[in-house]
């Protein structure tokens, strides 16, 4: 049943989009001698053309290493979008999807943004176009627009505020404590866990991502079972009842932190297995299960990876520095851009603001 706060989605044929999604061809995987000299040539053109390598935790374990190695950074979407805004070089190039490619444009647009593939689209940000959301907002002027970072630039140019996965309750309870009323777009899932945490009243869009989506609860329940003495780290993009069986839900970044400070010594994680890479890092010694999908029920071809980060490679990574060719390079209308800066801009200063404030309350003016 659809719950009464939520705003009816767009004709958009979710079915369709999902089979094509799980077909997209990952990224090849080069080895041997040839990686050997990819991963070489690719050290020598960061350098040349001065670029810095953004990678989030769900890339291919190579650009994981390659952005550490070279003074990049690997992590969530804030700290993606924080890094590069700070970070002197004169491209950025980031391994991830389009919206974080997007939003560090957004955020710099002196600086040239390459991308290995710029087709690495999100399920979130496809369900949510412009015009049905601008139409949106106009049917509710009286709230304040909160918008997911894995949206497009346009959709954030709307927004008063843009927010990720590590700070989206902290700015709704900050937003709700100044007695505002919250449109939410577009992943229903973290939209209905920030309102539960906050209590604030929030009209959702309605997609999600496909990846999280396949988690299954009564699947994870039997898997707990086996493994009573796992603690469970769920991401909050994942459906409602997965959510409710977490031990700890948060951001990519917040669910490598538990796997280092709790005790347990297996954790059962429901997000991309991209991540295990770092967890494992993190957390030397410890065992970590991925959360049961649908098995072959479900839709996707391999549950639990993003196809879209899965377009990512060294071989597409090492032509986008290559070629400084359009098929690597990002480009935000500049008018979308300065307004969507401003929501995008507002976060940043937020979380600034709370790593400042020992009491965790920032003193943020009113969006304009
Ligand atoms: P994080 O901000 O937690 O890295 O999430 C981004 C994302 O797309 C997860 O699916
Ligand atoms: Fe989008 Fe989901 Fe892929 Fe994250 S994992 S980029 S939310 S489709």
């Amino acid at each position: 049943m659809r719950p009464n706060n939520a705003i009816s989605l767009p004709a958009i044929d979710d079915k369709v989009m999902r089979k094509q999604a799980w077909q997209t061809p990952p990224a090849s995987h080069v080895t041997g001698k040839a990686r050997e000299r990819l991963l070489a040539r690719i050290k020598q053109l960061l350098d040349e053309k001065n670029a810095v390598l953004v990678a989030h935790y769900y890339t291919d374990e190579d650009l994981q290493k390659l952005a550490d190695d070279t003074g990049g950074c690997v992590s969530d979407s804030l700290e993606m979008a924080r890094f590069g805004h700070a970070h002197p070089a004169k491209t950025i190039v980031v391994a991830g999807v389009r919206f974080m490619g997007e939003t560090a444009k957004i955020l710099n647009p002196e600086k040239r943004v390459l991308m290995p593939a710029l087709e690495a689209e999100c399920s979130l940000d496809l369900s949510c176009p412009a015009d049905a959301f601008s139409a949106a907002c106009d049917a509710h002027s009286d709230r304040t627009v909160v918008v997911y970072a894995n949206t497009s630039a346009q959709v954030k140019a709307r927004a008063d505020w843009v927010v990720t996965s590590s700070i989206a309750t902290k700015v709704v309870q900050h937003l709700y404590e100044r007695g505002e009323k919250i449109l939410w777009a577009p992943d229903r899932y973290l939209g209905a866990y920030v309102q539960e945490v906050t209590g604030a009243d929030m009209l959702l869009w309605q997609g999600s991502c496909i990846v999280h989506d396949e988690f299954k609860a009564s699947e994870l329940r039997k898997l707990m079972d086996k493994h009573p003495e796992a603690a469970v780290l769920v991401h909050p993009e994942s459906p409602q009842d997965v959510i409710a069986l977490a031990d700890i839900v948060g951001s990519t970044t917040e669910i490598i932190k538990a796997a280092q400070t709790l005790p347990n010594p297996v954790f059962i994680v429901a997000t991309d297995r991209g991540i295990f890479y770092k967890m494992q890092q993190a957390a030397p010694g410890k065992t970590f299960i991925e959360a049961p999908t649908g098995g072959i029920a479900a839709s996707c071809g391999s549950c639990a990876h993003c196809p879209w980060m899965a377009m990512n490679g060294l071989q597409n990574l090492a032509e986008a520095l290559e070629n400084d060719g359009p098929e690597h390079e990002i480009h935000v209308d500049p008018e979308v851009g300065l307004q969507a800066m401003k929501a995008v801009k507002r976060m940043l200063d937020f979380a600034e603001q709370l790593k400042l404030n020992a009491t965790g309350k920032a003193n943020i003016a009113s969006p304009a």
